[in-house]
This record gives structure tokens, C-alpha cells and sequence, in this order.
């Protein structure tokens, strides 16, 4: 693996192994056997905000014998225009590996190409992979993995999150109800293209979450949709609050990926009954990346 653009690029083994891998680098913490980023740079270049993707790869180099080098979009000149190629051709020349969180996911496979360094994602518009595999390491450790577990994803259907986990159902082969607002389904051509019979598509989140092992869900608004406030109607009956969730399998886990909007997407009583697995989920953000750093450290 020599990048970490997408879950749609990657393998059911290579999931699984990085996931292996990342619970190995939690157990070791403070004490790792190998420091594989000894001597290295590692560039952040952020266009949009973050606290816990740039935290907790700030501190997972570090703790991997890197140095992070965190470059908001306004600090280099791709903020006054200068083209994401050249901004890779320079930093592929002086750094060891960039971590990008930008819109167009396309900037990210251009940066990979253009840099000849180890990219990797940190969201984009389409795809939050490292998320992706905190969150399957969360269930892993809560419910032993998704083997015969029904994930029900709640809210919008066509977002950076909900297109990561649709990928990582295709290549995993669990259950996934993603339900959305009509007007917030993925459209038929996506859906044609993953061909994934085992997810399904609902306007109906109480059916979505009845019996669901793990229902998930986000922001109503991503980052970049902030001026779309009338979109927010759209989505009413569609907070995962208590009885959304009556429903539920026993022993249900509920993940965020954070930051959450109590009294939106999620109650302030749902959130804080399930904190204990929602910030274990962040926390798993350090593993999970700190699992891909290696990997493309080599
Ligand atoms: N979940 C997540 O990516 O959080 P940040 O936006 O704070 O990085
Ligand atoms: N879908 C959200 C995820 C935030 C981590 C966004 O893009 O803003």
C-alpha cells in the first residue's frame, strides 16, 4: 500500500490487517517496540477545520518517531492559488509524507501522484477513510466485529461518511441501512457502481434502526455546506434519540464521529448515554492512523 486515499481503494485484507495492526499499536502505547517514522516529516495540509484528525496525527507521528508539520491552507500559497501539483512537486521533495483534509478528493490523488510521496486522506467530500477505521476498530472492541450485525447509518445518505461506509460494507460484506431524506440518498449511479446487494437504502430510520447492532450517524451539514440551513428540514424524524433507538438489538452500540449537534442529528441524552463508546471511537482515531502511518512508513 503505498497510499490511503479512500476505503473504495482498499481490500477486506487490507482493512482487516491495518485493524490488526492498529490494536497491537494500542496495546503498546508508551512502549512501542518500533519507531518506523524515526527522522521523518510528515506534512498536514488542512483547508477545513479539525480537532481530532489533526491531534491525533500530530501526536501518532510523534509517537512514532516523526515530526508533524501541520500547514493550514492560509499559511502556504495553495491558499493564494498556487496548483495542488506544484504544492506537491515542492513537498514531495522535502517531506517523507502529507496527510491531506481538503474538498475535492481528486486534489488528494493528485497530490499522491504529483508528490511520489506516502498520501493520505484526512477527508475530503468524499471519503473519511481514517474515520472509517477508527469506527471498525470501535466495533471490533464492543462487539467482537460485524460478522451477523445489522449497521444502520443515520442522516445523510450521500456524505463523506455515509460513502465510506457504504465502501467498507461492500469490501466487508456486513449488513448497512443507510437512512436518508430522499433528498439526501445516494443516487443511482453510485449505488449501481458499488453493487453491493447487503446495503440497502431507507427513508424510514425507525425500520432502519430496528434491530441494528450499531447505528451511526453525523452531521446534517458537512463542512463546506454550511450556508445550506434549509436542508436542515429536511431531516426531521431523523435524530437518533431514545426512541429511534427503542427499537434497537439489545446490547446496541451507538458511534459519532464527531463533532456532534445535540437536539440535530443526535439528543444530548443519547450522546452522553453512549460517551463511553463515542470518545473510545475518537480515541481509536490515534490507533487506527497511527496502523496506516506505519504501513506507508514501510
Ligand atoms: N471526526 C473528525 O474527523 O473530527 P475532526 O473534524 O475534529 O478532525
Ligand atoms: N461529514 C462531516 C464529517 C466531519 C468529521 C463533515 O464533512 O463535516
Amino acid at each position: 500500500m503505498k497510499h490511503l486515499l479512500s476505503i473504495e481503494q482498499l481490500s477486506a485484507e487490507e482493512i482487516t490487517g491495518l485493524l490488526s495492526s492498529a490494536a497491537v499499536l494500542k496495546k503498546e502505547r508508551g512502549h512501542h517496540s518500533k519507531q518506523p517514522l524515526t527522522g521523518q516529516t510528515w506534512a498536514l495540509i488542512f483547508t477545513k477545520s479539525s480537532t481530532r484528525t489533526r491531534v491525533s496525527f500530530e501526536v501518532g507521528i510523534r509517537e512514532l518517531g516523526g515530526f508533524p508539520m501541520f500547514l493550514s491552507k492560509n499559511d502556504i500559497q495553495l491558499g493564494r492559488g498556487e496548483p495542488i501539483k506544484d504544492t506537491a512537486r515542492v513537498l514531495g521533495r522535502m517531506v517523507h509524507g502529507t496527510i491531506i483534509r481538503t474538498f475535492a478528493q481528486q486534489d488528494v490523488v493528485d497530490f499522491s501522484e504529483y508528490s511520489g510521496i506516502p498520501t493520505i486522506n484526512a477527508l475530503t467530500d468524499d471519503e473519511h477513510p481514517c474515520q472509517i477505521l477508527a469506527d471498525l476498530l470501535t466495533i471490533q472492541e464492543k462487539l467482537g466485529g460485524w460478522e451477523g450485525k445489522k449497521i444502520a447509518f443515520i442522516g445523510d445518505g450521500f456524505s463523506n461518511m455515509t460513502i465510506s461506509w457504504m465502501w467498507a460494507a461492500k469490501r466487508l460484506g456486513f449488513e448497512l441501512v443507510v437512512a436518508a431524506p430522499d433528498s439526501c440518498q445516494p443516487p443511482a449511479d453510485f449505488l449501481a457502481k458499488l453493487d453491493a446487494p447487503n446495503v440497502s437504502i431507507t427513508a424510514d430510520p425507525i425500520a432502519a434502526a430496528k434491530g441494528a447492532h450499531v447505528i451511526n450517524t453525523d452531521v446534517w451539514l458537512s463542512m463546506g455546506q454550511e450556508d445550506q440551513k434549509d436542508k436542515e428540514t429536511e431531516f426531521a424524524g431523523f435524530q437518533v434519540n431514545a426512541e429511534l433507538l427503542a427499537g434497537a438489538a439489545s446490547g446496541h452500540i451507538v458511534l459519532h464521529c464527531l463533532p456532534a449537534y445535540r437536539g440535530k442529528e443526535i439528543s444530548e441524552e443519547t450522546l452522553e448515554l453512549h460517551a463511553g463508546t463515542i470518545f473510545q471511537q475518537a480515541e481509536n482515531r490515534l490507533h487506527a492512523q497511527k496502523a496506516i502511518l506505519v504501513e506507508l512508513a514501510g
